[in-house]
């Protein structure tokens, strides 16, 4: 037998600098509690402890004090990940057949609900950025489009903020939707951090979201899988706690739901003196950035202040560093930094790197991320010849996507399946965003996009074909 697992945790984990979830960053000082959760306090619902789904003691208690933390009406503790909260959410405001607004940029989750619950989606696609080749925000424009389109949807669902930490103008998307009479779901995954401090953009809750979904574990100090979901009314609080026993495991794990608590305490109890320390962090790095010549990073550096086409705003605890001026690509970026600089990013692309702060970085770690940037840009040089971009493709819908996931299939290479309808969901990951889904055309923007990911080794996800280097299309489209 080979290593075990608590083997590989305990020989792997201290050494490298960790530019990715969780946001605790092992920082056992900032967070003692996480310290002290261990096997001989691992139980689950028992006498004296509460229960998640019909909680009315100590738990009850605890989402009561984070919804005062929040700003939520009510707020959820949850052992799944944001995966458990959009499910329920989703599932919580449609009925059977629904057709609801969505980003198409959304997380492979909000896919699996569509499936689950047999809705009928229409895709908003985000603008795009070319400068960094990412992403930009969802503007109010295709919200006020898609809504006087498509009348019969009821359900609006966005990703804000962006992994690489783009947001769109929330507050006017939300309140042009309220005014049609849609509920708005917002996956903030990645912005549990968001509106404490001024540093941080406003929060989805405070642009008044019905259903707001945090991952707890990707930015502050919260062990994985913990995360959290906040509703506006006591209606949607009773329809998700309902959905939320369909989908959640009925043994919850009181490791992870004390890690919550104790997050949401720090929060209330040093909230101020911990999001001045990050930023304090985030502007030391700021500092360091300055320096770069050939790579660039969203939002710092001599890119702060520039006026980013397409993009609405920026949340500065991600560093996406761009290789696309340079004479490396972001896969070779992520080597320099894991062979030289012992440092592991998050998410590795084409064209860039995306190293990801949480709470528990300190002016130390940004510093050590700034150096490490510095050096490896000294030795790089312009870009020989302009980058073919590469972004996320646009694709055509041919067949709804609840009946092409269950037609019958065939499996092709993925060279040559341009033009074939296809028969299953592929996803990279991360970010977790689904390149195409069934019934979408496949095309040759989607093609390359695949193999620069297949080439880089990153994970590609197929829901139904099993033979290495294929797809699953329709078999009679
Ligand atoms: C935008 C977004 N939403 C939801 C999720 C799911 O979150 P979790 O891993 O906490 O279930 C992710 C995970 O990467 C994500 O990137």
């Amino acid at each position: 037998m080979g290593e075990s697992l608590l083997e590989l945790l305990q020989k792997s984990c201290p050494i490298t600098l960790p530019m990715h979830m969780p946001g605790h960053k092992r920082n056992l000082r900032l967070a003692p509690y996480l310290n002290a959760l261990a096997a001989q306090l691992d139980i689950t619902e028992i006498k004296g402890f509460d229960h998640l789904h019909a909680a009315s003691g100590i738990l009850q208690e605890a989402m009561d004090s984070a919804a005062e933390v929040f700003g939520a009406r009510n707020t959820f503790f949850l052992v799944n990940g944001s995966t458990v909260g959009i499910l329920s959410a989703i599932r919580a405001v449609t009925a059977p057949g629904d057709s609801i607004i969505m980003a198409r940029n959304c997380h492979k989750s909000v896919y699996n609900a569509l499936a689950l619950n047999n809705l009928r989606p229409y895709f908003i696609y985000p603008q795009t950025n070319l400068r960094y080749q990412i992403a930009a925000s969802i503007s109010l424009e295709s919200v006020q489009n898609a809504i006087a389109q498509h009348q019969d949807a009821r359900v609006l669902v966005i990703t804000c903020p962006t992994y690489e930490g783009v947001i769109s103008d929330l507050p006017a998307i939300v309140s042009h939707a309220h005014r049609h009479g849609l509920t708005v779901i917002v996956d903030e995954a990645h912005g549990s951090h968001l509106g404490f401090t001024p540093y941080f953009p406003k929060s989805a809750i405070a642009a008044g979201a019905d259903i707001v979904i945090h991952s707890l574990h990707k930015t502050l100090p919260s062990l994985t899988q913990t995360a959290l979901a906040h509703v506006r009314t006591p209606a949607l609080a009773s329809e998700m706690q309902r959905q939320l026993a369909v989908f959640e495991t009925t043994s919850p794990s009181f490791l992870l739901l004390a890690s919550i608590d104790g997050c949401v305490r720090l929060l209330r109890e040093r909230g101020e003196e911990l999001f001045a320390n990050w930023e304090q962090a985030m502007e030391a790095f700021h500092q360091k950035a300055l320096g770069l010549h050939h790579l660039r990073v969203l939002g710092y550096g001599r890119e702060r202040g520039l006026a980013l086409e397409n993009v609405h705003g920026l949340e500065p605890s991600k560093v996406f560093v761009s290789t696309i001026n340079t004479n490396i690509s972001g896969y070779e970026l992520a080597e320099l930094l894991r062979n030289d600089h012992s440092t592991e990013p998050e998410m590795i692309t084409p064209q860039g790197v995306l190293c990801m702060t949480g709470m528990g970085d300190t002016v130390e770690t940004m510093e050590q991320l700034g150096d490490s940037l510095l050096a490896i840009d000294r030795r790089l040089r312009p870009a020989s010849a302009v980058k073919i971009p590469l972004m996320a493709p646009q694709v055509q819908s041919k067949v709804p996507i609840a009946t092409a996931e269950r037609a019958p299939f065939i499996s092709l290479p993925i060279e040559d399946s341009e033009g074939y309808v296809m028969a299953e969901t592929i996803v990279v990951y991360p970010p977790g965003i689904p390149v195409v889904v069934p019934g979408e055309l496949m095309n040759l923007q989607a093609i390359r996009y695949l193999l620069a990911a297949r080439e880089a080794h990153n994970t590609i996800l197929r829901s139904r074909s099993d033979i290495d280097g294929q797809v699953a299309v329709l078999r009679d489209a």
